[in-house]
């Protein structure tokens, strides 16, 4: 199947700027989604998967925090047009329409003063300039969708009214309501119990199927990776440092990092339950190390992976790894 491109990240480097000073977060990340396609981020906490997502939504504000400002350079080509050279009120028109995102912490991102159903109906509002009566109704028809229990009724209720999952559909709700092509899910089932975790995974197939929705679905949890997608990205130290598709990542894996983490899931051999992992820590950022951001935990390193940076090389159709011993790998 031959799918278009829908959106391209190209290059993507996004440091901090505290009191004058640099610090590389995102290391020139290339990321391709294509049309209908379900693509998984996966990499450890702190890996930089929230802050991709974020520097593809122009979400990090330039003009600074509390003294801390974001510097973000690269391109971020969706349908063809780079959102990081629209007017502001292009982009506007396509945040929270043709693009929208789940947040990673979704009660924080509900206001506490307007009721869900307000809210939820809100880029209806902006986007569509709907009749009140038509965004109420439609309001109502995507709670249920979310299977929210009792959603006439609670779309009159605040924040604190909801369960941590609750509040995770009624985001769900809110991020599909405009019809976008594109969904950024960050962790949509972390924080939720496994029978919780098991609807909203359903929920988010469904409404791809039924959407025809591309996705894509930022995670640590293997499991989701493995159930939701097509295709996989691993981030370590804000790089991109293999990729290819789920079947490849899951089977054919060549980075020593990604094997690690295979490794760490559990698996039951005989009475035995056996668990390997990873040794140390990923280290707080700068990220931009002058050799394999992997370097120090890996136990197949030369000295080569610690003077010179691995750039991500294709070693099968839809496979890439930033490795340089990738073909001295036994595959798996
Ligand atoms: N507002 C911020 N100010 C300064 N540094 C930040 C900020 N937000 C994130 N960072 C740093 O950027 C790096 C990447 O963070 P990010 O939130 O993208 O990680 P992540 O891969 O999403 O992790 P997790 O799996 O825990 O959600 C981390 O080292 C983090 O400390
Ligand atoms: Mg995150």
């Amino acid at each position: 199947m031959d799918h278009k491109v829908l959106l391209q990240v190209k290059n993507l480097n996004v440091s901090t700027i505290e009191n004058e000073e640099a610090v590389k977060i995102i290391d020139g990340v290339d990321l391709r989604i294509r049309e209908g396609e379900t693509v998984g981020l996966i990499g450890p906490t702190a890996a930089g998967k929230t802050i991709t997502a974020m520097a593809i939504l122009e979400l990090l504000d330039p003009f600074g925090v509390e003294e801390l400002y974001w510097r973000v350079e690269g391109e971020t080509l969706f349908k063809g047009r780079d959102l990081r050279r629209l007017p502001r009120g292009e982009l506007d028109k396509i945040r929270g329409k043709d693009i929208s995102m789940i947040p990673q912490k979704p009660i924080r991102s509900l206001n506490p003063l307007y009721t869900v159903g307000f809210q939820t109906g809100e880029p209806l509002e902006v986007h569509e300039k709907l009749e009140r009566q038509i965004i109420e109704r439609m309001v109502i028809e995507y709670l249920g969708k979310v299977e929210l229990p009792d959603a006439k009724t609670r779309r009159h209720f605040f924040r604190h009214q909801f369960s941590g999952g609750e509040a995770q559909r009624i985001m769900i709700a809110m991020a599909l309501i405009c019809n976008p092509s594109l969904l950024l899910a960050d962790e949509p089932t972390s924080d939720l119990d496994v029978t919780i975790q098991r609807q909203v995974l359903e929920l988010l197939k469904r409404m791809k199927a039924e959407f025809g929705l591309s996705m894509l679905m930022i995670t640590h949890d293997l499991g989701v990776i493995a159930e939701m997608s097509d295709y996989v990205y691993v981030m370590y130290a804000g790089r991109i440092i293999e990729h290819g598709d789920v079947t490849t990542i899951f089977k054919k894996t060549r980075h020593p990092y990604t094997r690690g983490l295979l490794s760490s899931v559990p698996r039951i051999d005989g009475d035995d339950i056996k668990l390997k992992g990873i040794p140390g820590n990923l280290p707080p950022p700068p990220y931009d190390f002058p050799r394999c951001s992997f370097y120090p935990r890996c136990e197949h390193r030369d000295e080569r992976c610690g003077s010179e940076i691995p750039g991500l090389r294709q070693i099968r159709p839809d496979h890439y790894v930033a490795c340089h011993k990738a073909e001295n790998l036994q595959a798996g």
